[in-house]
Protein backbone atom coordinates (compact mmCIF):
# COMPACT_ATOMS: atom_id res chain seq x y z
CA UNK A 1 0.00 0.00 0.00
CA UNK A 2 1.54 3.59 -1.11
CA UNK A 3 0.07 6.61 -0.06
CA UNK A 4 -0.46 8.75 -3.16
CA UNK A 5 -2.04 12.57 -4.12
CA UNK A 6 -3.20 12.69 -7.12
CA UNK A 7 -3.42 16.54 -8.51
CA UNK A 8 -6.53 17.19 -10.73
CA UNK A 9 -9.55 15.15 -9.80
CA UNK A 10 -11.35 15.28 -14.03
CA UNK A 11 -11.00 12.84 -16.31
CA UNK A 12 -7.87 11.45 -15.79
CA UNK A 13 -7.09 11.79 -12.52
CA UNK A 14 -10.39 10.39 -11.01
CA UNK A 15 -10.22 7.74 -12.84
CA UNK A 16 -6.61 7.36 -11.89
CA UNK A 17 -7.54 7.88 -8.33
CA UNK A 18 -10.59 5.48 -8.00
CA UNK A 19 -8.52 2.78 -9.91
CA UNK A 20 -5.84 2.93 -7.46
CA UNK A 21 -8.23 3.11 -4.63
CA UNK A 22 -9.54 -0.29 -6.11
CA UNK A 23 -5.93 -1.75 -6.05
CA UNK A 24 -5.53 -1.44 -2.27
CA UNK A 25 -3.32 2.89 -2.12
CA UNK A 26 -4.29 5.36 0.23
CA UNK A 27 -5.35 7.91 -2.73
CA UNK A 28 -6.24 11.51 -2.36
CA UNK A 29 -7.34 12.87 -5.23
CA UNK A 30 -7.89 16.96 -5.24
CA UNK A 31 -8.93 19.78 -7.83
CA UNK A 32 -7.92 23.14 -7.20
CA UNK A 33 -9.06 23.81 -3.77
CA UNK A 34 -6.79 26.33 -2.30
CA UNK A 35 -4.08 24.39 0.10
CA UNK A 36 -5.63 21.16 -0.66
CA UNK A 37 -2.54 20.09 -3.32
CA UNK A 38 0.19 21.00 -0.76
CA UNK A 39 -1.58 19.11 1.73
CA UNK A 40 -2.10 16.02 -0.55
CA UNK A 41 1.43 16.04 -1.33
CA UNK A 42 2.90 16.96 1.96
CA UNK A 43 1.54 13.21 3.53
CA UNK A 44 1.85 11.24 -0.02
CA UNK A 45 4.93 9.34 -1.14
CA UNK A 46 3.85 9.68 -4.56
CA UNK A 47 2.33 12.55 -6.31
CA UNK A 48 0.68 12.53 -9.70
CA UNK A 49 -0.02 15.65 -12.06
CA UNK A 50 -2.98 15.02 -13.63
CA UNK A 51 -4.01 18.84 -14.35
CA UNK A 52 -3.77 20.39 -17.41
CA UNK A 53 -0.32 20.64 -18.48
CA UNK A 54 -0.18 24.39 -19.60
CA UNK A 55 0.19 26.05 -16.35
CA UNK A 56 1.63 22.59 -14.61
CA UNK A 57 4.91 24.02 -14.34
CA UNK A 58 4.41 26.79 -12.55
CA UNK A 59 1.62 24.92 -10.32
CA UNK A 60 4.15 22.04 -9.13
CA UNK A 61 7.44 24.22 -8.66
CA UNK A 62 4.79 26.36 -6.01
CA UNK A 63 5.03 22.99 -4.62
CA UNK A 64 8.93 22.50 -4.56
CA UNK A 65 8.70 21.76 -0.71
CA UNK A 66 6.48 19.37 -0.69
CA UNK A 67 7.84 17.82 -3.54
CA UNK A 68 10.95 17.20 -2.42
CA UNK A 69 12.17 13.65 -2.30
CA UNK A 70 8.83 12.52 -3.70
CA UNK A 71 7.95 10.30 -7.18
CA UNK A 72 6.45 12.82 -9.19
CA UNK A 73 4.18 10.93 -12.09
CA UNK A 74 3.35 12.81 -15.05
CA UNK A 75 0.78 12.33 -17.07
CA UNK A 76 0.00 15.74 -18.21
CA UNK A 77 0.74 17.13 -21.75
CA UNK A 78 1.50 20.72 -22.21
CA UNK A 79 -0.21 22.01 -25.32
CA UNK A 80 -1.93 25.04 -27.05
CA UNK A 81 -5.50 24.04 -28.10
CA UNK A 82 -6.72 24.66 -31.44
CA UNK A 83 -10.34 26.01 -31.92
CA UNK A 84 -11.88 23.01 -31.96
CA UNK A 85 -10.45 22.53 -28.23
CA UNK A 86 -8.31 19.53 -29.12
CA UNK A 87 -4.33 19.77 -28.73
CA UNK A 88 -2.82 22.05 -31.53
CA UNK A 89 0.79 22.73 -30.65
CA UNK A 90 3.72 21.96 -27.75
CA UNK A 91 4.11 24.49 -25.23
CA UNK A 92 7.91 23.23 -25.18
CA UNK A 93 8.87 22.49 -28.23
CA UNK A 94 12.65 20.98 -28.46
CA UNK A 95 11.58 20.01 -24.98
CA UNK A 96 9.15 18.88 -22.85
CA UNK A 97 7.14 19.60 -19.42
CA UNK A 98 8.77 16.37 -17.83
CA UNK A 99 12.29 18.11 -18.57
CA UNK A 100 11.19 21.54 -17.49
CA UNK A 101 9.76 20.05 -14.20
CA UNK A 102 12.89 17.78 -13.51
CA UNK A 103 15.17 20.95 -13.93
CA UNK A 104 13.24 22.88 -11.60
CA UNK A 105 12.65 20.49 -9.08
CA UNK A 106 15.99 18.73 -9.09
CA UNK A 107 15.03 16.98 -5.34
CA UNK A 108 11.85 15.19 -6.85
CA UNK A 109 12.27 12.43 -9.12
CA UNK A 110 10.17 12.84 -12.13
CA UNK A 111 8.67 9.85 -13.96
CA UNK A 112 6.59 10.37 -17.03
CA UNK A 113 4.27 8.27 -18.45
CA UNK A 114 0.71 6.90 -20.02
CA UNK A 115 0.48 10.68 -21.92
CA UNK A 116 0.19 8.75 -24.62
CA UNK A 117 -3.04 7.38 -24.48
CA UNK A 118 -6.90 8.19 -24.02
CA UNK A 119 -7.83 8.24 -20.17
CA UNK A 120 -9.66 5.23 -19.77
CA UNK A 121 -7.13 2.96 -21.35
CA UNK A 122 -4.56 4.26 -18.35
CA UNK A 123 -6.45 1.89 -15.66
CA UNK A 124 -8.00 -0.58 -18.36
CA UNK A 125 -5.28 -1.08 -20.85
CA UNK A 126 -6.69 -4.87 -22.00
CA UNK A 127 -9.43 -3.17 -23.46
CA UNK A 128 -8.02 -2.33 -26.37
CA UNK A 129 -8.08 -5.24 -29.36
CA UNK A 130 -3.59 -5.36 -29.40
CA UNK A 131 -1.69 -4.46 -26.52
CA UNK A 132 -1.28 -0.79 -25.85
CA UNK A 133 2.37 0.52 -24.85
CA UNK A 134 2.99 2.50 -21.86
CA UNK A 135 6.07 4.32 -22.07
CA UNK A 136 8.56 5.59 -18.74
CA UNK A 137 10.67 7.94 -18.81
CA UNK A 138 13.17 9.43 -16.02
CA UNK A 139 16.27 9.63 -14.23
CA UNK A 140 15.69 7.57 -11.69
CA UNK A 141 15.68 3.81 -12.04
CA UNK A 142 14.07 2.86 -8.37
CA UNK A 143 11.59 5.67 -9.18
CA UNK A 144 10.55 4.05 -12.54
CA UNK A 145 10.28 0.47 -10.97
CA UNK A 146 7.95 2.00 -8.60
CA UNK A 147 5.77 3.61 -11.29
CA UNK A 148 6.28 0.26 -12.90
CA UNK A 149 4.72 -1.25 -9.87
CA UNK A 150 1.80 1.13 -9.93
CA UNK A 151 1.07 0.35 -13.59
CA UNK A 152 1.01 -3.53 -12.97
CA UNK A 153 -1.31 -2.56 -10.23
CA UNK A 154 -3.85 -0.78 -13.03
CA UNK A 155 -3.39 -3.95 -15.02
CA UNK A 156 -0.49 -3.45 -17.54
CA UNK A 157 1.27 -6.43 -17.99
CA UNK A 158 5.06 -6.07 -17.44
CA UNK A 159 5.66 -6.70 -21.14
CA UNK A 160 3.30 -4.13 -22.31
CA UNK A 161 5.59 -1.42 -19.89
CA UNK A 162 8.75 -0.10 -21.88
CA UNK A 163 11.27 2.17 -20.25
CA UNK A 164 12.51 4.61 -23.00
CA UNK A 165 15.59 5.99 -21.04
CA UNK A 166 15.88 9.34 -19.21
CA UNK A 167 13.38 12.16 -18.67
CA UNK A 168 14.82 14.00 -22.10
CA UNK A 169 12.62 11.09 -23.71
CA UNK A 170 9.58 11.95 -22.59
CA UNK A 171 9.95 14.79 -25.15
CA UNK A 172 9.11 12.04 -27.84
CA UNK A 173 5.81 10.74 -25.82
CA UNK A 174 4.49 14.64 -25.51
CA UNK A 175 5.19 15.17 -28.57
CA UNK A 176 3.03 11.70 -29.41
CA UNK A 177 -0.35 14.38 -28.30
CA UNK A 178 0.15 15.80 -32.21
CA UNK A 179 -1.55 12.63 -33.15
CA UNK A 180 -4.28 12.68 -31.30
CA UNK A 181 -6.63 15.74 -32.28
CA UNK A 182 -6.16 13.80 -35.87
CA UNK A 183 -7.40 10.25 -34.49
CA UNK A 184 -10.19 11.88 -32.66
CA UNK A 185 -11.66 13.37 -35.73
CA UNK A 186 -11.03 10.77 -37.72
CA UNK A 187 -12.48 7.76 -35.43
CA UNK A 188 -14.00 9.89 -32.60
CA UNK A 189 -13.30 9.46 -28.65
CA UNK A 190 -12.98 5.32 -29.17
CA UNK A 191 -10.23 4.39 -26.78
CA UNK A 192 -6.87 4.24 -28.37
CA UNK A 193 -3.01 4.51 -27.33
CA UNK A 194 0.08 5.16 -29.25
CA UNK A 195 1.87 2.01 -29.42
CA UNK A 196 4.71 0.77 -30.83
CA UNK A 197 4.30 -2.44 -33.52
CA UNK A 198 6.80 -4.97 -33.35
N1 LIG B 1 -8.24 13.14 -21.14
C1 LIG B 1 -7.35 12.25 -21.61
O1 LIG B 1 -7.71 11.21 -22.22
C2 LIG B 1 -5.88 12.47 -21.37
C3 LIG B 1 -4.96 11.51 -21.82
C4 LIG B 1 -3.60 11.67 -21.56
C5 LIG B 1 -3.17 12.78 -20.85
N2 LIG B 1 -4.08 13.73 -20.44
C6 LIG B 1 -3.59 14.89 -19.69
O2 LIG B 1 -4.02 14.76 -18.33
C7 LIG B 1 -4.28 16.05 -17.77
C8 LIG B 1 -5.72 16.09 -17.24
O3 LIG B 1 -6.60 15.89 -18.32
P1 LIG B 1 -8.15 15.65 -18.06
O4 LIG B 1 -8.70 15.18 -19.34
O5 LIG B 1 -8.37 14.85 -16.83
O6 LIG B 1 -8.66 17.13 -17.78
P2 LIG B 1 -9.96 17.55 -16.96
O7 LIG B 1 -11.00 16.50 -17.03
O8 LIG B 1 -10.27 18.93 -17.46
O9 LIG B 1 -9.45 17.63 -15.45
C9 LIG B 1 -8.46 18.55 -15.07
C10 LIG B 1 -8.41 18.61 -13.56
O10 LIG B 1 -7.40 19.59 -13.22
C11 LIG B 1 -8.01 20.60 -12.44
N3 LIG B 1 -7.47 21.93 -12.76
C12 LIG B 1 -7.75 22.66 -13.85
N4 LIG B 1 -7.09 23.82 -13.81
C13 LIG B 1 -6.43 23.81 -12.65
C14 LIG B 1 -5.60 24.74 -12.02
N5 LIG B 1 -5.34 25.92 -12.58
N6 LIG B 1 -5.10 24.43 -10.81
C15 LIG B 1 -5.36 23.24 -10.25
N7 LIG B 1 -6.14 22.32 -10.79
C16 LIG B 1 -6.67 22.60 -11.98
C17 LIG B 1 -9.47 20.58 -12.76
O11 LIG B 1 -10.20 21.18 -11.72
P3 LIG B 1 -11.64 21.86 -12.04
O12 LIG B 1 -12.59 20.69 -12.18
O13 LIG B 1 -11.87 22.71 -10.86
O14 LIG B 1 -11.47 22.64 -13.32
C18 LIG B 1 -9.70 19.08 -12.89
O15 LIG B 1 -9.81 18.48 -11.62
C19 LIG B 1 -4.01 17.06 -18.88
O16 LIG B 1 -2.69 17.51 -18.76
C20 LIG B 1 -4.14 16.23 -20.15
O17 LIG B 1 -3.34 16.74 -21.20
C21 LIG B 1 -5.41 13.60 -20.70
Amino acid sequence: MTTIAVLGNGRVGGNLAAALTRAGHEVTAVDRTPGAAARAARDARIVINATPGEGSLDRLVGLREELRDKILVDVSNATVDGPDGLPGALIYPGSSLAEQLQEALPHTRVVKTLNTMLFPVMTAPAILTQAPDAFLSGEDPQAKQTVRELLVDLGWQKEWITDLGGIQTARATEAAILFVPHVIRSSGFAPFAISIAR
